[in-house]
C-alpha cells in the first residue's frame, strides 16, 4: 500500500532521513518510534507529499507520488487521512468549517451534505455539539480529535497519525 524507497531528506547541513526504506502492506498497522527530532513527522509529511524528499521515491497503491501533478495529488490525498502532531486547525474557522475544509475545497457536496458528514465524523470522535466553537475554545485533546474527524472526512483508505494518544 505504501512503499518508502531510499528516502533522504536534509535541512541545510542537517541530515534528517538517510536512505530510509519501509514497506507497509494494506490492512497493516505500523508504529514508528524514535527520539524527538529524529524525523518521524517529516517522514509522514513526505509520504503525503506535503514536503518533497531530496531523493528516493514514495509509492502509494502502485503510484509514485513525486511525479504526480497537483490535480492527481489532490485526488490521491483524499485516500490518505493525516492527523497532524499539533492538530493544525484553522483558528479563524469553526470546528465544523475545519472538518469540512477539504470537502468544501474538493467536492460538490451541498452545505447540507457536508453538515451531515461533519456531524457523523464528530460523533465518531466523541465530540458532539462543538460544531460552532472555534479551536481556541477547545482543550488540546479536543482539538486533536477535531483533527482526527477532519482526517476521517473522506473515509480514507489509510490514516497517518502523528503522535496519537489515549484521547485520539
Ligand atoms: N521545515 C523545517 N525546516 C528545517 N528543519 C526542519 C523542518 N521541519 C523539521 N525540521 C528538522 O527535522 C528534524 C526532524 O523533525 P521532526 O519534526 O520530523 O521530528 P520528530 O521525530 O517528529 O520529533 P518529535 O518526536 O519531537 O515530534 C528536526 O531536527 C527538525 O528540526
Ligand atoms: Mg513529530
Amino acid at each position: 500500500m505504501i512503499s518508502v524507497r531510499n528516502i533522504t531528506k536534509n535541512f541545510g547541513e542537517k541530515n534528517v532521513l538517510n536512505g530510509l526504506n519501509l514497506e507497509i502492506p494494506r490492512g497493516e498497522t505500523l508504529v514508528i518510534m524514535g527520539r524527538s527530532g529524529s524525523g518521524k513527522s517529516i517522514l509522514l509529511k513526505i509520504i503525503t507529499g506535503l514536503i518533497p524528499a531530496d531523493s528516493g521515491e514514495i509509492w502509494f497503491d502502485g503510484t509514485e507520488i513525486s511525479k504526480l501533478k497537483a490535480k492527481k495529488m489532490n485526488v490521491l490525498r483524499q485516500k490518505i487521512g493525516m492527523l497532524f502532531q499539533s492538530a493544525a486547525l484553522f483558528d479563524s474557522m469553526t470546528v465544523a468549517e475545519n472538518v469540512a475544509f477539504m470537502l468544501d475545497q474538493h467536492t460538490n457536496y451541498s452545505k447540507q451534505e457536508m453538515r451531515k458528514i461533519v456531524d457523523e465524523k464528530l460523533e465518531l470522535v466523541d465530540l458532539e455539539g462543538v460544531q460552532d466553537l472555534r479551536p481556541a475554545e477547545l482543550s488540546g485533546g479536543m482539538r486533536k480529535r477535531v483533527g482526527l474527524a477532519r482526517a476521517l472526512a473522506f473515509n480514507p483508505e489509510v490514516i497517518l497519525y502523528d503522535e496519537p494518544d489515549n484521547r485520539t
